[in-house]
């Protein structure tokens, strides 16, 4: 991540390189133990995160139903679930394997249940339960691996929404792009893809923004 003006603080770019190398599950969950008291503060302010609030928006745009049910994967502290309620969704979950960033999430008050659930597992969720899912920031370094769309998309209704980032440096790597290919043949249509696009304002091509629809 290059960014651009106000210089980032040393522990919120000690805490992103380690997300960045992160070597499996217990090291991340470790790393979301060690981060949850801060994460906000050094996401905001220190690194100008801008993915949740664009990546809500592009969901907001494809859901016109505010009373939809909403699927937050990955959903941490609840920057996303806090950005979608500010568009007006009143029916949002949020999944994460961290307790630490539930714990947190759940401060926000903008999610109906909060669950925890490991995305490199089955997800105990019925078929076919949610209008939509987002995901923002966890398709990522060492993070969650790319055939946990499938269980995403599974429990999803026909004709409903996926918005997501997928970084750029794992979108090849960790096979999101044949992934979502093979998806394609029956099961989803990718309705854009931003490549290239910043999760930090005045940073360069972090990732990927991909708006992708359930047939
Ligand atoms: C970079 S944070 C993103 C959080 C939030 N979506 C945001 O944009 O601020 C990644 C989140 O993914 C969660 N996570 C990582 N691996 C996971 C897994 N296998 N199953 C469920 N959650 C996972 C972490 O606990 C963390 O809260």
């Amino acid at each position: 991540m290059k960014s651009k003006g106000k210089p980032v603080s040393d522990e919120a770019s000690t805490l992103l390189k380690r997300a960045y190398a992160l070597s499996g599950a217990e090291d991340a969950q470790q790393l979301y133990r060690d981060w949850a008291s801060t994460y906000d503060q050094h996401l905001e302010q220190d690194l100008r995160y801008i993915a949740p609030v664009l990546i809500a928006e592009m969901l907001a745009e494809a859901v016109k139903d505010r009373t939809a049910r909403i699927l937050d994967v990955g959903c941490g502290t609840g920057l996303v679930g806090e950005h979608l309620a500010g568009q007006g969704f009143s029916g949002i979950d949020g999944l994460d394997f961290s307790p630490e960033m539930l714990a947190r999430a759940e401060r926000k008050a903008c999610y109906r249940h909060l669950v925890e659930g490991d995305l490199n597992a089955a997800l105990d969720i019925p078929s076919q339960t949610y209008d939509g899912a987002i995901s923002c920031g966890t398709f990522t370094h060492g993070h969650v691996q790319a055939n946990a769309l499938d269980e995403i998309v599974r429990v999803l209704k026909p004709s409903s929404y996926l918005a997501c980032t997928v970084h750029r440096d794992i979108w090849h790597s960790a096979g999101f792009d044949s992934r979502i290919a093979s998806l394609i043949k029956d099961e989803v249509i990718v309705l854009s893809r931003q490549q290239k696009a910043p999760y930090y304002e005045g940073s360069e091509a972090d990732g990927n923004y991909c708006l992708i629809r359930k047939l």
